[in-house]
């Protein structure tokens, strides 16, 4: 079989040379397209492909039609909202992510943002420490999961609110349960937002929710810039001169933020997350694995389509 791995942003070479092994060792054949500039190299080179591994690509309609002979494809990450899922149904292609391979790095970008932030970006004035204040944890998955471990570890007092996931294993794991969002708001300092994009939480986060968080408020997103009602945290910003936003995603408005509102926010070059050698390794690895198990097997535990 020949697997495509079609990244336009690449995986570290080690990612490469693991995955690579693995394709190889199940018999199969590695084709790499890195980097490329525009949806017509995807095209051409998933024509022939019988399976895809992709990092945040987007694996549309379009790009389906042009792979004839595909049967698979696997997200390398947790979020797989690039993935036009209706369409890998209608094509008859199984469509997979890798969870839980990259939500340590994640977990680490956010506090990384975080202690930057509470320390006024080293820059020489006096900042404030993480031990003592209130973490909401916004959803409770894999990334939510290891930013408790975490903040643990920094003596931060945690809650979280998830829908799927039961009070009970929240409290387990030593984290007070929110029993409802606004109740998360109210209550924590800093949020950290961990759920998917999807029709649900797309905008969900907005000006109500916001304006009910406590004094030097600190919103962290290191989910996606879709789940953020841009208008309404504009209007946060601008009423209070308290309030911090960190995230992994650069808004639509950041020119507006670096004109008017320095020193509240960070927003990464492009999406980090998932950034470290570490991370790609494990998602990346664990993806030729899933293919090479399906082709053999037809195993198809982490499918997320219909
Ligand atoms: N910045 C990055 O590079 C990066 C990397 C990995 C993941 N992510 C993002 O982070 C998200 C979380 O990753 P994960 O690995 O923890 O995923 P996960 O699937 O393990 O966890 C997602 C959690 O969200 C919860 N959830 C779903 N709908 C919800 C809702 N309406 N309200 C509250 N909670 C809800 C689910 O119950 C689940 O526990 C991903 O979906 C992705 O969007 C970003």
């Amino acid at each position: 079989m020949k697997i495509l791995v079609a990244t336009e942003k690449a995986f570290v070479p080690v990612a490469v040379k693991q995955i690579r092994e693995v394709v190889e060792s199940a018999g199969h054949e590695l084709v790499l397209l890195e980097n490329y500039k525009n949806v017509t190299e995807l095209l051409a080179a998933v024509s022939d492909a019988d399976a895809m591994i992709v990092r945040s690509d987007q694996v549309t309609a379009e790009v389906l039609d042009a792979a004839k002979k595909l049967r698979i494809v696997v997200r390398a990450g947790a979020g797989y909202d690039n993935l036009d899922l209706a369409a890998c149904t209608a094509h008859k292609v199984v469509a997979m992510n890798t969870p839980g391979q990259n939500s340590n790095a994640v977990a680490e970008l956010a506090f990384e943002m975080m202690l930057y932030q509470a320390r006024n970006g080293f820059g020489g004035k006096s900042g404030s420490e993480l031990r003592g204040k209130t973490l909401g944890l916004h959803a409770f998955g894999n990334v939510g999961k290891y930013m408790a471990e975490i903040a643990k570890g920094f003596g931060m007092d945690i809650y979280a609110y998830d829908p799927f996931v039961s009070g009970e294993q929240i409290k387990k794991q030593g984290i007070k349960v929110c029993a409802s969002v606004e109740e998360l708001y109210s209550v924590c300092q800093y949020v950290s937002l961990h759920m998917p994009a999807n029709d649900k939480t797309r905008k969900s986060i907005g000006y109500d929710l916001l304006k009910k968080m406590p004094s030097d408020a600190v919103l962290v997103n290191t989910a996606r810039k879709e789940v953020i009602d841009e208008e309404g945290l504009l209007r946060i910003f601008e009423e209070r001169k308290d309030f911090s936003y960190l995230s992994d995603v650069e808004p639509d408005s950041k020119g507006l933020f670096e004109e008017k509102y320095k020193g509240r926010f960070i927003f990464t070059a492009k999406k980090m997350g998932a950034q470290t050698e570490e991370a790609n390794i494990n998602a990346g690895v664990a993806a030729a694995y899933q293919i090479a198990d399906y082709f053999k097997t037809g195993n198809e535990k982490f499918k997320v389509n219909k």
